[in-house]
């Protein structure tokens, strides 16, 4: 699945090729006329020439998408097994759920989607569930995990429950629990504290990432109906429904921050944390009543090493698929 694609490393070479050319001569040009007028009719003369070239290569081309993988993480010799499974309805098949099947979710070892139906193309676990919306996704996650520990139980190290608008860097989610033996009882997220129900849980929209044996136990937990694993109601939160069943099963809830103490999960998508002129708490109050760690507004908010934001439109995950995977500041090795 993680192959470095030739072809395309090929073709990224040409094209540096061709940057590193057109910058030479641009200098060069520079050089010899040596007002700033000149320079700016010279570039802009130069796109002329070549603007059969540059719409050529503007054109959309599907296998774009086909970007090279990272290799350190590719290349690693016990590379965790990653199941991703991805919450979505029929309605956002064809928007949410392709552009998650385009970017990211094509880095995971397995991709389940759970919803009321199938779509031919996506691997879809059919949920049961009385009613389709927001309040009851405690009973689409629920059938969706048993479901997937029934098909894959003993083929995946990881099982992450993510979103159809949650963007995921795959690389980093791995490098994240690759310090942990899936036989360990620990699961990953954002923590928020739920002040009336008194309860630490990680939010659904960033996705939570458990262990293999943190599945074991939730299942088992369905199964023995232990307390607050109540598989007969349908209506719930999945976040806080999941936590308050793993309280007590010896599942340690892990902490997502970096060395730096800079968190990972984000409930928001990267422009509600970014602009240092204002916090996030100013735009979202309610998230600090929730909140268990302060954030900071800029780039301290978020980690080099996030995995995760809410909230991203299809259009925005090919935005950060592009600025994470294509772009490259040239200059810099
Ligand atoms: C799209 O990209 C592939 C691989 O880089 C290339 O072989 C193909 O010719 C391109 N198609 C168009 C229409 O540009
Ligand atoms: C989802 O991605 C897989 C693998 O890249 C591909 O084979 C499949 O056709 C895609 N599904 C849709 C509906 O585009
Ligand atoms: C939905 O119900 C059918 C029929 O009882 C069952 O076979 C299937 O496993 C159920 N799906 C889930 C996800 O629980
Ligand atoms: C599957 O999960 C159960 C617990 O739910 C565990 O005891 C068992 O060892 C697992 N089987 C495999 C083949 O991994
Ligand atoms: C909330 O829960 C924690 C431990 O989970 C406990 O120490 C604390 O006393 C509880 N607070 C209240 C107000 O019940
Ligand atoms: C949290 O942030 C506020 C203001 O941004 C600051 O005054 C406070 O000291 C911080 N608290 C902790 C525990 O870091």
């Amino acid at each position: 699945m993680f192959r470095l694609n030739g072809n395309n490393m090929h073709k990224l070479l040409k094209i540096l090729n061709i940057i590193s050319f057109v910058v030479l001569m641009s200098i060069i040009l520079v050089l010899i006329n040596d007002k700033n007028q000149q320079l700016f009719i010279l570039q802009t003369d130069g796109i002329n020439d070549n603007l059969d070239d540059y719409n050529e290569y503007m054109k959309p081309n599907k296998s774009d998408l086909d970007i090279p993988q990272h290799t350190a993480i590719n290349s690693m010799l016990q590379r965790p097994r990653l199941l991703c499974m991805v919450t979505t309805t029929p309605d956002y098949h064809d928007t949410k759920a392709i552009a998650v099947n385009e970017t990211w979710g094509k880095r995971c070892d397995t991709l389940l989607y759970v919803s009321s139906q199938t779509y031919e193309g996506l691997d879809v676990i059919k949920s049961n569930c009385s009613i389709e919306n927001h309040d009851y996704l405690w009973c689409k996650n629920r059938e969706g995990l048993v479901e997937a520990h029934r098909r894959y139980n003993g083929s995946y190290d990881w099982l992450f429950k993510a979103d159809d608008d949650t963007y995921v860097v795959i690389e980093n989610l791995i490098h994240l629990v690759s310090g942990h033996n899936p036989s360990e009882a620990i699961w990953f997220g954002q923590a928020f504290h739920e002040p009336i129900r008194n309860i630490t849980f990680f939010t659904g929209g960033p996705g939570y990432i458990f262990s293999a044996e943190a599945v074991n136990r939730l299942v088992t937990s369905f199964e023995t109906k232990r307390k607050y694993c109540d598989i007969s109601e349908e209506k719930g939160p999945d976040d806080v429904y999941f936590a308050a069943c793993l309280e007590g099963s010896g599942t340690v809830m892990g902490d997502d921050r970096d060395s730096l103490g800079e968190p990972r999960f984000f409930h928001f998508a990267p422009d509600a944390w970014l602009n240092p002129h204002d916090t996030v708490y100013h735009k979202k109050a309610w998230l600090k009543n929730y909140a268990t760690y302060n954030y900071s507004a800029g780039m301290q908010c978020c980690s080099s090493s996030t995995v995760s934001f809410h909230y991203v439109t299809p259009d925005y995950m090919y935005v950060l698929e592009f600025l994470l995977y294509k772009l490259k500041v040239q200059g810099i090795n």
